[in-house]
């Protein structure tokens, strides 16, 4: 049985995945006005895991015999500087979430709700990628350092960034 608190955290988790989702939608959005398509692509599988993150949970309450309260999402970011701006958020926003499905699993723990606990292992280690694929993303950025060669040939890497979903469809 989920503990009020409990339901409440994977209610606010839920709506924190949705806004992820958006958020990188919009940044998709601000690569493709500037012509990368590449990155472009990369926010967007970003927001299609995202959302599958918010339906997994969404499965999980319901399977628990919990129940959503569908409230409003916050409004992402609209506008970037810069390309390693972009990331700099993204990075900042993954570190964010870390923390918050951190609490989730400490207090299953402390609550005794074993299933909560390792439902929640599988997003402990997720995020462990988020960060990683970030962190090593702004890596490159700043070693491209402007040069329009090196960019274009990122932004042709990371076209080839597929859905999970998709991936394993092929
Ligand atoms: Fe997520
Ligand atoms: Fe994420």
């Amino acid at each position: 049985m989920l503990s009020e608190k409990m339901q409440q955290l994977i209610n606010d988790q839920y709506h924190r995945e949705l806004f992820s989702a958006n958020q990188y939608l919009a940044m998709s959005s601000y690569f493709l006005q500037e012509d990368l398509d590449g990155f472009a692509n990369f926010f967007r599988v970003q927001a299609e895991e995202e959302l599958m993150h918010a339906m997994k949970q969404f499965d999980y309450l319901h399977e628990v015999d919990g129940k959503i309260e569908h409230g409003p999402i916050d409004s992402p970011s609209n506008t970037f500087g810069s390309l390693l701006e972009v990331f700099e958020e993204a990075y900042k926003h993954e570190q964010l979430i870390t923390k918050h499905i951190h609490e989730i699993v400490k207090v299953a723990m402390q609550e005794g709700d074993f299933a909560t606990h390792q439902f929640f292992q599988w997003f402990v280690m997720e995020q462990v990628e988020e960060e990683s694929t970030m962190r090593t993303l702004i890596a490159k950025i700043k070693l491209i350092d402007g040069n329009k060669s090196a960019l274009y040939l990122m932004n042709e890497e990371l076209m080839k960034r597929k859905a999970e979903a998709e991936e394993n469809a092929a």
